[in-house]
């Protein structure tokens, strides 16, 4: 009896661990009720959700996000460090088409740079688009700016260097984004942890964290002063 309730206190153990993993994995529903989106990005984003095994993509809540500020802002000078496969640079683009305003993307992986391109022509967004193949390390301190929103979402030991690069070309009122920094409300993040602390000590930034998606922190540069 006892080794019954021994495998079963087990089986629900597994299961419920089961469950963990595949809600941390799986693509959110995606929801675009409230965001009006061209067809064509709609049907690419409905029809690509995940973009495939280390692809790493933005959640929709995420993505949808993105896309609001940008949007209610009317930035029109935008920079994306990590372009994966092209999610995230297809949000911001949709809105960015709306504003006539640009992207430029980074990636430093040849066979997801590819694949971008496609999704950027599949999206209808190639024009507004420039994705650059490289090392964001070399890349991103020669972009001369300035730009009015930053999406930083490539390597996380890097975080802190593209924040120091990209800062002084940050118009004021701009807006610095970075993705995957959910654990450091709860002290766990590592790496990203001592980057938070030091984004948040910036005087002339202010930072919120959104974490319905993947810990999105959401940093808006002020006058010195202000
Ligand atoms: C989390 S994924 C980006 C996902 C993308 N923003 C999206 O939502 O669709 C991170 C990407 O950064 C790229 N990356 C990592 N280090 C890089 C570097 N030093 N320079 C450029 N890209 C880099 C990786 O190859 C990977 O594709």
């Amino acid at each position: 009896m006892k080794i019954l309730a021994f495998v079963a206190s087990l089986l629900l153990i597994l299961a419920v661990v089961a469950l963990l993993v595949v809600a941390r994995t799986t693509p959110d529903a995606v929801d675009f009720d409230d965001v009006e989106l061209e067809p064509s990005v709609k049907h690419f984003l409905e029809t690509h959700s995940w973009g495939g095994r280390g692809a790493a993509n933005v959640p929709a809540v995420d993505g949808q996000t993105l896309h609001n500020i940008v949007l209610e802002k009317g930035y029109t000078r935008a920079l994306e460090i990590g372009t994966s496969t092209g999610h995230s640079a297809i949000w911001i683009a949709s809105a960015l088409s709306k504003n006539g305003g640009k992207l430029i993307t980074v990636e430093i992986d040849e066979g997801r740079h590819r694949q971008a391109l496609e999704n950027f022509k599949s999206a209808g967004l190639s024009d507004l688009i420039d994705a650059r193949l490289g090392n964001a390390h070399e890349i991103i301190p020669a972009l001369e700016g300035p730009f009015d929103f930053v999406f930083s979402d490539a390597d996380k030991g890097w975080y802190k260097n593209y924040l120091i690069a990209v800062l002084p070309k940050l118009e004021i009122g701009g807006c610095y984004t970075t993705h995957n920094v959910g654990g450091w409300l709860s002290g766990s993040f590592g790496e990203s942890g001592d980057y938070m602390d030091y984004l948040t000590n910036f005087p002339n930034m202010k930072t919120t964290v959104d974490n319905r998606g993947r810990g999105l922190s959401i940093s808006y540069k002020k006058e010195i002063g202000k």
